[in-house]
């Protein structure tokens, strides 16, 4: 009998398809109502840090360089009030095969598939996740097909994606295009379905745990250099797993560094409003995807993501989009790095954020990406004048996403904005509560505290507060 080929058809059998694909029995952590046990799903993962130390080494990821950014921390102080301007430093992600951070992300996905008999992958990502599961697929001789939403209706795409399709395509995956809207979703599930290949989804905790050395690598490399962790440490944030990861490897290794995360503020435009998509210059670490994935972390490919940023994160502070691109050309200028937009997010919030620390204090930005070819900020601001957006110098803090872009007339204009936390908390006890659409037991309670980084008077209160207003 064929099976039915239809949107609806397809969509009903997601179950199934995801559970075939992932190589993991989601239900075993399952408590049946709001919680899970996210720990014990961390854990039956099966990576130790050395695992997977060994794993990334022979991949060609991992330990890669700290530097140290000496004139632009000078260009902080200089800005900041006497004795401020915490010494700035770069941990080099850039190094990795295939350019980024998720590089370690691919790599225990990729293991997984491989050590569970997969023949390939699929993935769906418009970044530089596809690149990276192409590179640790080829390195183990697997299939790699990336679906992509990379098109406008009118065939058109922002350089960023069509760049990173060109990259997925060098390093051998086949890459499906499509253009903005469910789509995605359907061609996703009806690959897995055909191919029966593993999903190497970026929100499983193989892939989360593949983050993790990243912070203990950050806690190793400042203790044996500088005798001590960083203060901060500043995260680019998007899905959530990027931040995720590098606090859990930060606290395995005992640290007790701030975390603070970074995104682009791109309030106003709408992720998935075809007329919107071309009207940002940033494809990931904004807060299109920032914001709704930390106040509900499951909206994922996978039942329960591995990605729980609010369960980590200090501070989140938002940056604009004329002041990346500052703080991009800076870094070229001042310390002889080209490095891509993701990183340089969180590097322009670290950069705002020197001016509040002492002199003696040191913040690590997490993570660089490769630059080149459509990342550049060239093509990018070509690409923006020609779909109507406004550029000029002044105070970025004008800047209206999607309308203009509005470049620093002086760097003490780059200021990152504190995002409203309690508020983030407050929305991720609401969306579980209308998720589930149950009167939370004890065991929820006491897991949405831990999801918000909180106590259980805290989620009381916010619990009592929403049923009653
Ligand atoms: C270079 C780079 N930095 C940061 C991020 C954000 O990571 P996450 O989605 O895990 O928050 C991404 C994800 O697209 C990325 O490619």
């Amino acid at each position: 009998m064929s099976r039915d080929m239809s949107y609806a058809g397809v969509l009903s059998r997601r179950p199934e398809i995801m559970k075939q694909a992932a190589g993991l029995d989601f239900s075993l952590f399952e408590s049946g109502s709001i919680a899970f046990d996210y720990e014990r799903m961390m854990n039956e993962a099966g990576f130790s840090i050395e695992g997977i130390q060994k794993i990334q080494s022979e991949h060609g990821v991992g330990n890669t360089p700290i530097i140290e950014l000496r004139n632009l921390t000078a260009l902080a102080r200089k800005l900041a009030p006497e004795g401020k301007g915490a010494r700035i430093f770069i941990k080099d992600e850039a190094a990795n095969a295939s350019g980024s951070f998720k590089a370690r992300r691919a790599s225990t996905a990729v293991y997984q598939a491989y050590k569970l008999g997969y023949k390939g992958v699929v993935t769906a990502t418009s970044g530089n996740y596809g690149a990276a599961v192409a590179s640790q697929a080829a390195m183990y001789g697997l299939k790699c097909i990336v679906v992509q939403e990379c098109y406008d209706s009118r065939g058109v795409g922002q350089p960023e994606i069509i760049e990173k399709a060109r990259k997925c395509e060098a390093l051998g995956a086949e890459v499906i295009q499509l253009s903005v809207g469910p789509e995605l979703f359907y061609t996703f599930l009806a690959i897995l379905e055909q191919t029966g290949y593993f999903n190497a989804s970026l929100y499983t905790p193989f892939a989360i745990a593949g983050v993790e050395t990243l912070g203990y690598e950050i806690a190793m490399q400042f203790r044996e250099r500088y005798g001590k962790d960083p203060d901060v440490v500043v995260a680019t944030n998007a899905g959530g797993g990027n931040l995720t990861g590098t606090a859990r490897g930060l606290m395995k290794a005992g640290a007790q560094s701030k975390i603070v995360a970074a995104s682009v503020d791109l309030s106003g435009l709408h992720m998935a409003a075809d007329s919107q998509f071309n009207r940002k210059s940033f494809t990931t670490g904004h807060t299109g995807f920032g914001m709704p994935f930390t106040t509900w972390p499951d909206r994922t490919d996978v039942p329960r993501s591995a990605a729980r940023p609010l369960r980590y994160m200090d501070r989140y502070l938002t940056v604009h989009q004329g002041e990346v691109f500052y703080i991009t050309e800076a870094l070229a200028s001042l310390e002889g790095l080209e490095k891509g937009p993701a990183g340089n997010t969180a590097l322009t919030a670290a950069f705002s954020l020197a001016q509040e620390l002492d002199q003696d204090q040191m913040i690590v930005v997490q993570e660089t990406e490769y630059t080149g070819a459509g990342k550049h900020i060239q093509p990018q601001l070509s690409f923006a004048r020609e779909n109507g957006i406004e550029l000029k110098f002044g105070d970025p803090n004008d800047e209206v996403p999607g309308k203009n872009i509005i470049l620093p007339s002086h760097p003490k204009l780059i200021k990152a904005q504190d995002a409203d936390l309690d508020h983030m908390r407050k929305s991720l006890i609401k969306n579980a509560l209308s998720n589930y659409n149950l009167i939370p037991n004890d065991a929820d309670i006491k897991f949405l505290a831990e999801e918000t980084k909180t106590n259980v008077d805290y989620v009381r209160k916010a619990i009592h507060n929403l049923i009653n207003n």
